[in-house]
């Protein structure tokens, strides 16, 4: 199959309503993590490489879920400042033991209540932002209003980096876009999007983009650039 083919095939529509998200997640909490280890990880991994994270950079991680990225995160960036927000009160709880096993210092490395469509922070004050698996689930129509909250909260010349399950080339990876036509529920209310060109329409610079394929599960990670620069002002999370 040419890649034109995969990538101009539409995208479906999310089929689980904003207000039923939190809701929805209640009950996945338990669970999330089983088939997350296996087909995401090899996408974590690329994402967190590419964005560039140096220690001492303040980091926004949006819908953290179970906090899969924390150690990551952690691991590279144990002097800068970290805050994970989700709508989900119970996978915050997971994510909040997760973090007390990373040994991450609690005084830089923070987890609280937030929303994507209007994050809890004044503007301008992180470096990078991340969020995995989140975009995939909302409607089109919603990617450019809450990309351009994530844009209001990076510091000029900060980074967004995101991962979401995405359109595969190969007809195994089309299973994954079935599973969520029979019954969305068991993929989260997951199907396969492609934000590149919202990216880019909300203004932002899209400096890379890697396709990642584990056990057949495709994600698109992005790494984009919030225009202009910014070296002189201390901002707000820095010490
Ligand atoms: C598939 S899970 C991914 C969790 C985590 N980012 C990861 O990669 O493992 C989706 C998460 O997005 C959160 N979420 C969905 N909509 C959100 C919103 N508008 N604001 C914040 N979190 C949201 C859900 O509560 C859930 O924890």
């Amino acid at each position: 199959m040419r890649t034109s083919e995969y990538t101009e095939r539409p995208i479906q529509p999310a089929r689980l309503e904003r207000e039923a998200v939190a809701r929805t997640y209640h009950w996945i909490a338990p669970v999330h993590d089983i088939l997350a280890r296996i087909v995401e990880g090899k996408a974590r991994r690329t994402a967190v490489g590419m964005s560039g994270l140096s220690n001492g950079e303040s980091v926004l991680e949006v819908a953290v879920g179970t906090g899969l990225n924390i150690p990551l995160v952690a691991q590279l960036n144990p002097k800068g400042r970290y805050i994970g927000v989700d709508i989900t009160p119970r996978m915050l709880r997971r994510a909040r033991r997760r973090l007390a096993r990373t040994g991450a210092d609690p005084n830089r490395y923070t987890l609280g209540p937030g929303d994507a469509y209007n994050l809890p922070f004044e503007e301008a004050i992180f470096d990078v932002l991340i969020n995995s698996y989140m975009f995939d689930m909302l409607p089109q129509k919603d990617f450019a209003v809450v990309l351009r909250e994530f844009r209001r909260v990076l510091r000029p010349g900060g980074r967004l980096i995101m991962i979401n399950m995405t359109p595969g080339p190969r007809l195994y990876h089309q299973i994954w876009e079935q599973i969520y036509r029979l019954h969305p529920p068991l993929l989260g209310g997951c199907r396969g999007i492609r934000l590149g060109q919202a990216a880019r329409d909300s203004g932002l610079q899209l400096l890379r983009e890697a396709f990642v394929s584990q056990w057949t599960f495709p994600s698109e990670v992005l790494l984009c650039r919030k225009p202009g620069s910014d070296t002189s002002v201390p901002h707000a999370l820095r010490d």
